[in-house]
């Protein structure tokens, strides 16, 4: 946007606004530039024109919690020039923007000989922001509450699980000693198997609950992982009656399996969910790409609803099923950030496809 159009600026009187106008210094700034860091001693004014800028405070070591976003026609860094306090949190850009910086002691000067009405007018706007800081930082802790919840609810689970699971873990072993032949002993093999994952898929829920994500790091071939991944579902891809079928490249990441595998098993489950009453397909790439792997999953279902497809990511996002926690994807994207990698989506009436970015092994 032009400068001369931004709400900061069409608050003054026309003399005053091209004062402020000349004065503005225009930079264009790299995604991830940070402006300034939380405690320093406010400089500048800062008017978005184009990008986005996020405004974080430090909660531990490299953690960070995001407050607010501006986005073009906002200003940021107001309190600190009037107060002349240090800045409560850091400026980060997180897409690529155009901001005009008004230096503060030349911003002051203009300020105080400025009619009361276009002071009304900044001070609407900045108790405007100040009310959607707060509504913001109150969803995130509506959410760390939730998020607390899944962890609570996780552990009782995981306690109730454990007997039950451990029973059948020892009865399959029976059946499998009574009746050694090849036959049985696989299909007892597969029990135990699945049994194992899903005590390995409650911890990882509780993990998730508690917003830490470690990372068991090894070489994995993902070739080798998605053979496993067709072995462990071939009954279930039967019961519902889909073809699936994937095409790897012997591509290697530096990642924790069991969590790769999760990644797989709640997007294919996903479209598995979207299309068991309808039949059709579910296939699977995996190709290198320069320094990196790339992995798509795609299905032939009626694509995801309209109305989440924006929040599709976030924890408790769920629709049309019965049952479903909506923490599939938030998991999915989890797990593909603490690698280090990307995920997206496209989807239509075509069906879906996931589309994964994972950093290859370097050797
Ligand atoms: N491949 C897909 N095709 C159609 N809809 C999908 C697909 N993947 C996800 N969805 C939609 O997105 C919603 C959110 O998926 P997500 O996996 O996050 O949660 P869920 O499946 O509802 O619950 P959970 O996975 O926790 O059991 C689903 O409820 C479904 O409506
Ligand atoms: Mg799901």
């Amino acid at each position: 946007m032009e400068l001369q159009s931004h709400r900061f600026i069409s608050s003054f009187e026309p003399e005053q606004a091209l004062e402020l106008c000349r004065l503005a210094v225009l930079e264009h700034y790299p995604n991830k530039t940070v402006i300034f860091e939380e405690g320093e001693i406010p400089d500048y004014l800062y008017l978005v024109l184009e990008g986005q800028v996020e405004f974080r405070k430090r909660t531990s070591f490299e953690k960070y919690q995001t407050i607010a976003l501006a986005k073009p026609n906002d200003f940021f860094g107001e309190f600190g020039i009037l107060d002349g306090q240090p800045r409560s949190a850091q400026a980060i850009v997180c897409k690529e923007a155009t901001l005009a910086k008004i230096p503060r002691d030349l911003l002051m000067e203009i300020l105080n000989n400025t009619r009361g009405s276009a002071v009304l007018k900044l001070f609407g706007y900045v108790i405007e922001h100040m009310r959607s800081t707060t509504a913001q930082y109150v969803n995130q802790m509506v959410h760390k509450e939730k998020m607390a919840l899944v962890g609570e609810m996780v552990n009782t689970i995981i306690h109730d699980f454990k007997s039950p699971v451990t029973g059948i873990h020892l009865a399959s072993a029976m059946v499998k000693e009574l009746h050694p032949d090849e036959e049985t002993t696989e299909w007892c093999d597969l029990i135990q198997a699945q049994v194992q994952r899903m005590l390995v898929m409650t911890e990882e829920l509780l993990e998730f609950g508690r917003g830490s994500s470690t990372l068991q790091k090894h070489p994995v071939n993902l070739s080798l992982l998605l053979q496993r991944f067709e072995k462990l579902n071939s009954v279930y891809f039967k019961t519902y009656h889909l073809e699936f079928a994937f095409e790897a490249a012997d591509v290697i990441v530096n990642g924790d399996e069991n969590k790769l595998m999760r990644v797989f098993q709640n997007l294919v489950g996903n479209a598995v969910e979207a299309l068991k009453n309808r039949g059709g397909r579910i296939n699977i790439a995996v190709w290198e790409n320069r320094k990196t792997a790339e992995i798509k999953i795609c299905d032939n279902g009626p694509g995801i609803p309209e109305e989440i497809r924006d929040r599709l990511f976030e924890p408790f996002v769920t629709h049309g099923k019965q049952g479903g926690s909506g923490l599939g994807t938030a998991i999915a994207k989890s797990i593909i950030d603490a690698h280090g990698g990307q995920i997206s989506f496209h989807s239509s009436s075509e069906g879906t496809t996931f589309h994964i970015i994972l950093p290859i092994l370097k050797v």
